[in-house]
């Protein structure tokens, strides 16, 4: 594992997102990046909570085969409680389900019960109040810094203010809690997620739609921890 140094806001981790990568060759890109990678970033669209439709438990199940990393699975899907085992058998480490959707307290049980890590996720236009209810009950917290759906879109900025707040809750609850950020993160916007507090970095585009992914994963990862020194 390449686990970065711990701090006091936990352990600084790299989420490649295979959605920017070449879905006819994803062990290969995964395995390519393997060395920069702490977690392997699935985003589910289900073409009805988001207007596009990627990936499911299949394509968890092969790649499992070619990475021992945590896989980290976006649900972006208006009904995820109805696919969380199945991800769970595919080998899913961890399940994301996004709080618009609603029943968020029975999903974050049936992922528990599946043995699933659990995170729960917001958009950008979702206030923390919506998710903080749940903070207590999960293992990570997704806020989104672009509206999900599509890779290659511009960072949203404002949403900084919200991981500052979600930061101060996790740390004075002294909540055992990744904070994770998604979308438009690169070279220069890794930076300004990790200062307001993100621990969790995903990235697609800045990763897999550059000439060399590995270089491109170790200059993220080279970005944030200088962030955060
Ligand atoms: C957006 C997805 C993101 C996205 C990130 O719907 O949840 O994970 O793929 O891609 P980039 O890094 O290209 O913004
Ligand atoms: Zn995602």
């Amino acid at each position: 594992m390449t686990l970065i140094e711990a701090g006091p806001s936990g352990l600084l981790r790299l989420a490649p997102s295979i959605l920017a990568a070449d879905f006819g060759a994803l062990a290969s890109a995964v395995e390519a990046i393997d060395e920069e990678t702490d977690w392997i970033h699935v985003d589910v669209m289900d073409g009805h909570f988001v207007p596009n439709v990627s990936i499911g438990p299949p394509v968890v199940e092969s790649l499992r085969r070619y990475s021992g990393k945590f896989f980290d699975c976006h649900l972006m899907m208006t009904d995820p409680g109805a696919y969380l085992e199945a991800f769970a058998k595919a080998g899913a480490d961890g399940c994301t389900v996004h709080v618009e959707v609603g029943g968020t307290a029975a999903l974050i049980q049936d992922a528990r019960s599946l043995g699933l890590r659990v995170g729960l996720a917001a958009n950008p236009d979702t206030s923390f109040a919506d998710v903080a209810p749940f903070l207590a009950d999960i293992d990570l917290l997704l806020l989104m810094t672009v509206f999900p759906g599509f890779g290659g879109q511009s960072f949203m900025g404002d949403v900084m203010d919200k991981v500052k707040v979600a930061r101060h809750e996790i740390d004075t609850q002294e909540l055992a809690l990744d904070l994770e950020v998604d979308g438009g993160i690169d070279v220069t916007t890794a930076p300004i997620a990790v200062n307001a507090g993100a621990n969790v970095l995903v990235a697609g585009s800045a990763i897999f739609s550059r000439a060399n992914p590995l270089d491109a994963a170790r200059a993220l990862r080279t970005a944030a921890v200088t962030a955060r020194s």
